[in-house]
């Protein structure tokens, strides 16, 4: 399930930056939480006076990734035993936190930092309260870091273990184009090339549950090659986020299909998809790709851009 939590540990920009790269976070935005007067800016935080505290709002899908392990790594990067202070801060609003939302969160918050007062001698400062409120921070503190790589940061970023970091679409995707430069070829039919790019994409992102492509005979979409479970074989263009996104001539990203209108459930234990249409060489719409995951909001801009370009390439060899 999509969970949030707010947490706090001085400067939200490397708080936020810290946990954006761990496995299972959906996202990360800086904030401000338990203000006492409405929407503050960051300068009335800074007077100390608004009683607010540079917070993050990280939204995790805790199938992938446990509240426990969220506390343990704000435990791992910050100072815990330290006084409204963090680094090269100093104020209430840069006090640390966990600001509950039900009381699930808060006893495990409290059994969290027993286990952590066991292994300090001096008391640990984080407060567990319930949130009160949380507003977005300004823009420009959103993603901070990425858009300034030299800026203040007093957290080490490479606290994370490997094995809880994202993996880096990016890379994945260019290794896959690479590869795909390979298989396609003019002396093949289009169906050996599309049949084993499902299966190359498949094989690359272990998230990927299922990856086929849908083709159009004119009055429907119907089955073509895939890599997954047996799946539904023909697709009406009003139904299905397929149908949609045949229809629109545009790519749709669900992050959570249950939320999704007519979405068509072929596999239950799907939570989220990307369907691209799937053009011929002369521009014709022929029919979508369609990639599902049992992860929720495992898709996003960069499987649009990256699923396009390898559309865009595939499409010179489609008829
Ligand atoms: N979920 C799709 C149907 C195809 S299967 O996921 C393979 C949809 O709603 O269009």
């Amino acid at each position: 399930m999509i969970n949030k939590i707010v947490l706090a540990g001085g400067c939200f920009w490397g708080i936020e930056a810290f946990f954006r790269q761990l496995d299972g976070v959906i996202e990360v935005i800086s904030g401000y939480a338990n203000s006492k007067i409405k929407k503050p800016s960051y300068l009335e935080v800074k007077t100390q006076r608004t009683g607010a505290v540079e917070a993050v709002e990280i939204t995790y899908d805790d199938s992938v990734v446990s509240l426990s392990k969220i506390f343990d790594y704000l435990f791992k990067i910050i100072d815990v035993t330290a006084v409204d202070h963090q680094g090269g801060d100093y104020g209430t609003s840069y006090r640390s936190g966990i600001y509950f939302q039900n009381e699930a969160e808060q006893e495990l918050a409290l059994t969290k930092i027993k286990q952590e007062q066991a292994r300090h001698s001096e008391k640990i400062a984080v407060e567990v309260v319930p949130l009160d409120n949380f507003y977005l921070a300004e823009d420009y503190h959103q993603d901070y870091l990425n858009k300034n790589p030299d800026g203040y940061c007093h957290i080490n970023l490479e606290r994370i273990d490997e094995k809880d970091k994202k993996i880096d679409k990016q890379k994945v995707y260019e290794q896959i184009l690479l590869v795909l430069d390979g298989l396609l070829d003019r002396k093949l039919p289009a169906l050996s090339m599309m049949a084993n790019l499902t299966a190359l994409l498949k094989e690359h992102f272990t998230t990927f549950s299922w990856v086929g492509f849908y083709y159009t005979n004119e009055h429907e979409l119907y089955l073509g090659p895939f890599q997954g479970k047996v799946a539904c074989e023909t697709i009406a263009f009003n139904r299905g986020v397929c149908g949609h996104a045949f229809s629109e001539q545009k790519a749709i990203i669900v992050k959570d299909v249950h939320a999704f209108p007519g979405h068509i459930a072929c596999d239950s234990g799907s939570n989220s998809e990307i369907v691209l249409p799937l053009f011929n060489k002369h521009d014709k719409i022929i029919g979508v790709l369609d990639v599902d995951s049992y992860r929720y909001a495992n898709f996003d801009h960069i499987d649009e851009l990256y699923l396009t370009r390898v559309l865009d390439k595939l499409k010179e060899y489609l008829d």
